[in-house]
């Protein structure tokens, strides 16, 4: 059942009608509890929030599937305004952003010269751009995008590693030739099992793998996750191998085990939250459901709320 109930929410985050509706209705059915606001302002006022808590954070101005030039341009200026915010305000704060948001699906070509303005922007203030890592069908071509951008961009660009992929340890190994800041996740998409596993047990083992063979590398680890086993598994690893607390870090998503997120900035870990912000929050909202579907009972509560 609970199964059926994650196959609906994901095959329903791909919906563009609802999509675009969405976007005109405003932050709805909760989805406030994960996505920040919709402008520049309410992001960088939550980042202020975190920030005097002692967590960072990297924004997100949310949009995915975009399937024309205009709207692709769009986003890379968003992204574009959210570095400049980031830096008049001083708020301690990267950026994430996805491949299709900047027009993937219609260019690679177009992909590219919209990360590249930003990427200039990056590095003018000395930040770091994250490409979010989406469906299996964006992924060779996000490696591709990313390694192209790594040999420009040097440091500026890091890129998200999904652990329910068959492949993953064979990308990690072909991207240790750069060194490169990897997040690692379990990963978020609904996808068949011919490209990755379907137990949580196998994707929960194949990422502790991944997790510490990327740190015994000598590489920077966003270890992305708000799996409570898996913080403990690697707080204890990390001892154990004489790794330092300044080559790796906890990433959680805005709204989600906020208590942990306080409890690890306190124990000196550095903590970062991912602050999604903007009208594009459907698909980003559908998919935190699935990942947890008794979110459903807390977003038909407050859809019967006044
Ligand atoms: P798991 O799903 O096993 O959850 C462990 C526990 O965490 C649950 O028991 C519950 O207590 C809590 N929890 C998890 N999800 C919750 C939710 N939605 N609401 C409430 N509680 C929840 N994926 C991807 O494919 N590409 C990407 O680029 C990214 N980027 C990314 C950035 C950051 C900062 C994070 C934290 C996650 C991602 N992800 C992602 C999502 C990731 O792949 C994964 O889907 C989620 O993190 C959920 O998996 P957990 O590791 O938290 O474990």
């Amino acid at each position: 059942m609970e199964q059926l109930m994650r196959n609906t929410l994901l095959y329903l985050s791909k919906n563009r009608a609802a999509n675009n509706a969405a976007k005109k209705w405003g932050l709805r059915f909760g989805a406030s509890r994960f996505v920040a606001g919709e402008t520049i302002q309410s992001a960088i006022d939550a980042v202020r929030q975190l920030n005097k808590q002692g967590i960072v954070a990297t924004l997100d101005h949310l949009g995915e599937f975009v399937f024309s030039e205009e709207e692709a341009i769009e986003s890379a200026e968003y992204c574009i305004r959210t570095l400049d915010a980031i830096h008049e305000s001083g708020v301690q704060s990267n950026l994430s952003l996805k491949m299709t948001q900047l027009g993937l699906d219609i260019s690679k070509e177009l992909c590219m010269n919209n990360m590249r303005r930003i990427l200039d922007r990056a590095k003018q203030y000395g930040n770091f751009v994250r490409i979010d890592m989406e469906d299996y069908a964006h992924n060779e071509i996000t490696m591709e995008i990313f390694k192209e951008l790594r040999r420009e961009y040097g440091e500026t660009v890091g890129l998200v590693l999904q652990a329910y992929l068959y492949k993953v340890e064979s990308d990690l190994d072909d991207l240790n030739q750069f060194k490169p800041n990897l997040r690692l996740v379990k990963g978020a998409y609904k996808e068949s099992p011919e490209v990755a596993f379907p137990n949580k047990e196998d994707v929960d083992r194949n990422f502790i793998k991944i997790i510490e063979k990327h740190l015994l590398y000598g590489n920077y680890a966003a270890i992305a996750t708000h799996d409570e086993k898996i913080i403990e598994h690697v707080k204890k690893f990390v001892k154990e191998h004489n790794i330092p607390n300044s080559q790796f870090e906890f990433q959680m998503l805005y709204g989600i085990r906020v208590q942990l997120q306080q409890q690890l900035a306190k124990e000196g870990y550095t903590m970062r939250v991912y602050i999604p912000y903007g009208t594009d929050w459907y698909g980003y909202f559908m998919r935190r459901l699935a990942e947890r579907p008794a979110n459903v009972a807390f977003v038909l509560k407050s859809m019967f709320k006044k």
